[in-house]
Order: structure tokens, then C-alpha cells, then sequence
């Protein structure tokens, strides 16, 4: 049977990918490992990499934020990522390295075995609704993974770029919320 203990120690000196060779720290995830709404992201970035926390640079900041909206916080949610390790220049990962990386993903999925779970961003909707997602078009609207809704916002670093998307954005987590609310039992104690 699988345990956190397991798969973190398993995890930790991953060298499955050629990001093992740039990475400083792997950031495997963060927040409430008995939660019932999962957050995933695309990968670290710079301040990621260095703190080997996820969601802790500029977007992160927006992402905590984000959760402030809707009554959640890092104590409540489980934030993860695609990829575990920065691609250098925070390219886009390349599918070779998600694929790489994904197993550690689907085992922190199954340990968690959220309620509802949320994609930042392109790279985490395609890699896990659909690989022709486009999130312009798609964001917002429920999918299943796995039997679990699903769906997918902006990735935090769109709405520093591109601060006209934060209304859908704001749409896009009251639904969540509404989400949360209905399906939920833990997470608005
Ligand atoms: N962007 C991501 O997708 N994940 C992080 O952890 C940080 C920035």
C-alpha cells in the first residue's frame, strides 16, 4: 500500500527527467494532505526552485490571494504541480518531462483522493482534461478525472501578465466556492 512516507522518499532524489540535472530543490507539493480540493499547477518557478515550496514567487502571491476570495488558505487545499522541478527559464515543460514526472502526480491524487480538483493554467488542463484544452474557451466549465469534477482557471502568472482576465478568473473561483459548498464537508468547517 502506498504511503506519504513511500512516495515522498521515492520522490525526493528523482532523476527520471534531465530537470534533475538544473533543479536546486524538487518542490513536491504543499498544504493539507487530507484535502478535499486539489490545486495544480504547471511547475516551480524561480522562487519555487529556491524555497522548494510551490506557489511561493509573484504568482503565488496572487494564488494566495485567489484562495483569500473564496475562504480558503493553505491550511485547507493541497497545492501540487506537473512537474516537480523548474524547467530552466520556466519554459513550458515538455511532454517527455510531464510524463516523466507524472506518476508521483497520480500517486499524490490517489493519497489525497480530493473532492474536487482545480487546474492553474494550459500545461495542468491539458495534462490532465484534455490535450487540446484551450483555456480562453474552456476555463470555468466542469470536467471529470477520474470521476471527480474538475475544472480549469488561469494560471496566476496570466493574471499578472494580463490583468483583464481577472473578472472571469473571479467567476471561475465563485464557482469553485459554489463547488466546494455543495460537495464538500471538511473545508468551510
Ligand atoms: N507556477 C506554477 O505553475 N507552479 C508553481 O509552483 C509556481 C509557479
Amino acid at each position: 500500500m502506498d504511503s506519504w512516507e513511500k512516495l515522498k522518499s521515492e520522490c525526493s532524489g528523482c532523476d527520471r527527467c534531465s530537470l534533475c540535472k538544473t533543479r536546486q530543490n524538487l518542490v513536491f507539493g504543499d498544504g493539507n494532505e487530507n484535502a478535499e480540493v486539489l490545486f495544480i499547477g504547471e511547475g516551480p518557478g524561480e522562487q519555487e526552485d529556491i524555497q522548494g515550496v510551490p506557489f511561493v514567487g509573484p504568482a503565488g502571491k496572487l494564488f494566495d490571494s485567489m484562495m483569500q476570495m473564496i475562504d480558503l488558505d493553505r491550511s485547507k487545499v493541497y497545492i501540487a504541480n506537473i512537474v516537480k522541478c523548474r524547467p530552466p527559464h520556466n519554459r513550458d515543460p515538455l511532454n517527455i518531462e510531464q510524463a516523466a514526472c507524472s506518476e508521483w502526480l497520480k500517486r499524490q491524487i490517489a493519497l489525497i483522493d480530493p473532492k474536487i480538483i482545480v487546474c492553474l493554467g494550459r500545461i495542468s488542463a491539458q495534462a490532465l482534461i484534455r490535450n487540446d484544452f484551450r483555456i480562453t474557451k474552456d476555463h470555468g466549465v466542469w470536467y471529470r478525472y477520474n470521476d471527480k469534477p474538475i475544472m480549469a482557471t488561469y494560471h496566476p502568472s496570466a493574471l499578472l501578465r494580463d490583468v483583464t482576465k481577472r473578472p472571469d478568473a473571479f467567476m471561475d473561483l465563485r464557482a469553485i466556492r459554489k463547488e466546494i459548498r455543495s460537495i464538500c464537508n471538511r473545508t468551510y468547517d
